[in-house]
């Protein structure tokens, strides 16, 4: 089949980033110190989401009309900044990670763009905070961007947390292009990830050829 999609050079990758919506100054110094980190050598600045995917993230939450969200993954913050941002005032979104040292940058730049009061932050891991909260349907949406060897138990434990009509976001689907040449266990972990769920009828599924991959799903 003729691609309709295709890698990016970097000029047109600037190009799309300079035809989305732009991060404010808050966003900007999260992305600043994060990649500030990357080079002293504390973090990987490319565990971080890409700008026009946080715009996108941050657009879909809002048209998505979501109150009640939940991320896996939260890094430094900038993902859960975005879709905080698409919530309403009284919505709350509640982020999972294992990382004190990398949420405690989050935490601050939260309360700088004054989004402290709608997230909340549980340590620990994912899949067990998961397991924690009760398996009745609480969320309108979900990201996921944490361990890839983790994202099939994520999104089973996800599924009866989910209203109907809930979305799943899932990020890397792509691996980098791995996914035709699995190499590693997280490669080989997303192969038969994607595989299941386009053949799974309790979800409505897409693949979008975004930075490494995100993947949309829908509860039906
Ligand atoms: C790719 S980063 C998330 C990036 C973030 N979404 C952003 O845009 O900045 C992955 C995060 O998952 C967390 N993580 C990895 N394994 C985990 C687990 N088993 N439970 C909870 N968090 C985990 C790591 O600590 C890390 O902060």
């Amino acid at each position: 089949m003729t691609p309709r999609s295709f890698l990016l050079t970097p000029e047109l990758a600037d190009y799309v980033r300079a035809s989305s919506e732009a991060p404010d100054e808050v966003a900007a110094g999260l992305i600043a110190e994060t990649a500030a980190m990357a080079e002293r050598g504390e973090a990987p600045s490319t565990m971080q989401i890409a700008p026009e995917q946080g715009a996108l993230m941050q657009l879909l939450t809002a048209a998505l009309g979501a109150r009640t969200a939940i991320e896996i993954g939260t890094f430094t913050g900038f993902s859960a900044l975005c879709i905080a941002r698409g919530l309403p005032a009284d919505g709350s979104l509640l982020c999972l990670d294992i990382s004190e040292e990398w949420t405690a940058v989050a935490r601050r730049h939260w309360e700088l763009a004054g989004l402290s009061d709608r997230i909340e932050l549980r340590l620990g891991d994912a899949l067990e905070s998961l397991r924690a909260l009760p398996a009745e349907p609480t969320y309108d949406l979900a990201f996921v961007d944490a361990d890839k060897t983790g994202y099939a138990g994520y999104v089973a434990e996800l599924y009866p947390r989910l209203h109907p009509n809930g979305v799943v976001l899932l990020d890397n689907t792509l691996r980098d292009g791995n996914v035709l040449d699995p190499r590693d266990e997280s490669d080989h972990a997303l192969v038969e990830l994607n595989a299941a769920l386009a053949a799974d009828p309790r979800w409505e599924t897409v693949l979008m050829p975004l930075a490494d991959g995100l993947t949309m799903l829908r509860k039906r």
